[in-house]
């Protein structure tokens, strides 16, 4: 781009900055994921913001609010339902798992798609569950009832525990529901989620990778975006429309409570709300932990990930099988190098640290005269001794984790471990042949999936990695060793891989067949199993012990650093951190902040992802039906004179475990599905900033769109209720 051209458009992106500024009273996207029962407290912002149905609609105590619509989708997603017999939209990553459970060369869900054509071809899903929130209330007086703030965390956990366990149980039989009681504000608050778990929940409709995954890793954590990221199941019950085990005799569960549908679209500074589960957030914690984040854990993390996963990328592209074998663990390895990158970049942009420093300096100099909580001043200090003289416990850590335990091979010790355990147990003759035999076959799914011509590739460059970071902190075996093979990282991995009998379900299971309890001291000389009790010693006796002290002394002075700054903070929002619980979050329809490093629209086109077309490569391969429908542009009802919709960005405070959740418009009513975030937000886990945060959400409109056109299965849209 030319200078000129650089400066044209930046003034233009200014002015349109300006104009919009001008033109809009709508309150700025907002930081915060809130509990449904204090949404009473926002009523005026949402609505200043935008929203147009009550509070009560939204969440109510008598079990008719928008949360029945919402369910926690396996052990990390969200669903929403949006037909009156159960039908649950997710993601398509959501729903991955079980279409990988249901897929063989025959029936390749992934390739080809999934599109039941009636009841009957809905597929059960095996240990697929999903969970109703019927109501949720507050516990902490009876949870906290009489304990001081300052009590140990030992004493104060025991009580906390039992309190919590009779409470759940009482709740339960009065409600005839499950009770779930968390902690909320680190500990502050307890709050209790009273809910109903299906699980006869079976598979629906399931785009092809072409649609669902579209992009894959390269686009993942990116905005613009042009992934179908959906997928449809539905849930089964009893004949009383309770929660049953898989029955063929089940019935689609009856909703009381689903989303209606909106197709009219949306345009940028639209009132915009997210409902679901998101995990795990840490907004509240020093400068002094931060910094472990994004000076220590993400650094090293992304530093040892890029070698794993270069040396894998070179392994698949050279050969199907291990393609096949990697794909799906080069999806989750990648999932968090990425995010954390964006994670590192996005702090540093924003000056994370800087301003918690300026934050803390206020809060010290508050903490300093205040009479009522006298432990405030303390805090923020030892919080930094503590964290400082962790440092190093940290870091040695996650090298272990990352790069020690990034080989495949030294994690697999812990299976001859398991095996030791028997033999030391007693266990002998023909049951303990028996159970060595169980043992190693049980090990199918590992050796499925491991190539360790690759995986020896991973030794080389990860023990190099460990050995020039960890030099003087490492167990003496690993020391030892490398100097018995001349201190060659290459060749001592050569004779690990040869000499091991972990590198093979072969070689684990021959063993096995003929094991007797005297091979203990064979397996104990196994050198991978030497490696991995070396690192697991080293671990136990010279990190757990700081480590696990560092992290209570910050789980007690980080608790009670919360309460100090919602003391300190009159004025502030306060919300509590992500716990895989339910909450919303609201915002508006917004494309990237002009001043921030990319300026982009908030919505991308199906001639967005055909221009994308790559037939030679597998993440940007657009099926040719899809193709077909675009060039003849049969979008039925669902395009906007003659455009498809495919996926926005709005400035929703979001995070893993909201994959999958309903967006909402001003009324309640759908208008897309949520499914990532953009790079340099993905920091909002820790920092909020509305000028860079931003959730990526698949359309409503082209959801619907596949399911009738590409997938031909309008006879699911019959059953929902479609709005304009
Ligand atoms: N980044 C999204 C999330 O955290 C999507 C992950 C699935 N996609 C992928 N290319 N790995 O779950
Ligand atoms: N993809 C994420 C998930 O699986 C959601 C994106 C995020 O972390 O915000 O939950």
């Amino acid at each position: 781009m030319t200078l000129q051209r650089t400066l044209t458009s930046k003034f233009i992106k200014k002015t349109a900055l300006i104009l919009s500024l001008f033109s809009s009273t709508v309150a700025l996207a907002k930081e915060g994921m809130w509990l449904p029962p204090t949404l009473k407290n926002h009523e005026r912002d949402m609505k200043a913001a935008g929203l147009q149905i009550a509070i009560d609609e939204i969440y109510n105590n008598n079990g008719t609010g928008l949360n029945n619509a919402i369910v926690l989708f396996g052990k990390g997603c969200t669903g929403e339902v949006i037909s009156p017999k159960g039908l649950v939209l997710t993601n398509h990553h959501c729903g991955y798992g079980s279409a990988q459970a249901l897929s063989s060369p025959e029936k390749d869900y992934f390739a080809n798609g999934y599109w039941a054509k009636n009841l009957q071809e809905e597929l059960p899903c095996k240990g697929l569950t999903v969970t109703f929130i019927r109501k949720i209330e507050n516990v902490t007086d009876r949870i906290l009832n009489g304990i001081d703030d300052t009590l140990s965390d030992a004493v104060r956990d025991t009580i906390i525990k039992q309190r919590i366990a009779q409470a759940e149980k009482e709740i339960a039989t009065a409600t005839g529901m499950d009770a779930l009681i968390k902690a909320y504000f680190k500990g502050n608050q307890y709050w209790v989620a009273i809910s109903e778990t299906y699980r006869d929940i079976r598979f629906v409709g399931f785009p092809p990778n072409g649609i669902g995954a579209f992009g894959g890793d390269e686009e993942n954590w990116m905005w613009p975006r042009h992934t179908g990221d959906f997928s449809i199941f539905r849930v089964y019950a009893g004949a009383d429309n309770k929660p049953a085990d898989y029955n063929a005799a089940n019935k689609p569960y009856e909703a009381p409570k689903y989303f209606n549908i909106n197709i009219s679209g949306y345009k940028e500074g639209d009132f915009t709300m997210v409902y679901g589960f998101p995990g795990t957030t840490n907004q509240y914690i020093s400068s002094y932990a931060l910094k472990h984040v994004y000076e220590i854990a993400d650094p090293i993390s992304i530093k040892a990930r890029t070698r794993r996963l270069d040396v894998w990328t070179k392994y698949m592209s050279g050969d199907r099988d291990i393609f096949i074998k990697y794909t799906s663990k080069r999806a989750g390895v990648a999932n968090g190098w990425k995010k954390w990158q964006g994670e590192v970049t996005g702090l540093k942009l924003n000056n994370a640290t800087g301003k918690k420093e300026a934050y803390e300096k206020q809060f010290q100099t508050w903490a300093n005269n205040d009479k009522s909580l006298p432990y405030a001043s303390t805090l923020l200090p030892k919080m930094k001794v503590a964290a400082e003289a962790a440092d190093n416990v940290v870091y040695d850590d996650m090298y272990i984790r990352e790069a020690v335990l990034g080989i495949e091979l030294i994690g697999q010790g812990a299976v001859i471990e398991k095996m030791l355990g028997c033999m030391r147990a007693g266990i002998n003759g023909s049951a303990l042949t028996d159970t060595l035999k169980k043992m190693a076959a049980a090990q199918s799914g590992f050796y499925k999936n491991y190539d360790a011509a690759t995986d020896k590739d991973v030794y080389k460059t990860l023990m190099t990695l460990y050995f020039n970071k960890c030099a003087k902190s490492m167990p003496t075996y690993y020391e030892q060793t490398y100097k018995q093979h001349n201190q060659d990282i290459s060749a001592w991995g050569n004779d690990v891989y040869l000499k091991s009998m972990l590198t093979s379900q072969e070689k684990l299971s021959q063993w096995a067949e003929k094991a007797t309890a005297a091979d203990s001291i064979l397996i104990q000389n196994d050198p991978a199993y030497m490696l991995y009790d070396a690192i697991m010693k080293l671990r136990k006796e010279k990190i757990l012990p700081s480590l696990n002290s560092y992290n209570n002394t910050m789980r007690y002075l980080e608790r009670l650093y919360m309460k100090a700054q919602m003391t300190y903070d009159k004025k502030r929002d306060f919300y509590p951190d992500a716990n895989l619980t339910l909450r919303l979050t609201y915002g508006q329809v917004k494309g990237l902040d002009p001043d921030g490093p990319a300026t982009y629209s908030y919505m991308t086109t199906l001639s967005d992802v055909v221009a994308h077309d790559n037939p030679n490569s597998d993440i940007f391969r657009v099926p040719s039906k899809l193709k077909e429908l675009h060039s003849k542009k049969d979008y039925g009802r669902w395009g906007v004179k003659g455009v498809m919709p495919v996926a926005f960005v709005a400035s929703n405070h979001t995070s893993g475990g909201n994959s999958g959740s309903p967006v909402l418009n001003a009324k309640g009513e759908l208008i897309g599905t949520n499914f990532d975030r953009a790079y340099e937000g993905t920091m909002s886990d820790y920092y909020f900033d509305p000028n860079r945060c931003r959730n990526i959400s698949v359309d409503i409109r082209y959801t619907l769109f596949v399911i009738e056109k590409f997938g031909g299965a309008g006879w699911l849209i019959d059953e929902m209720n479609i709005k304009k």
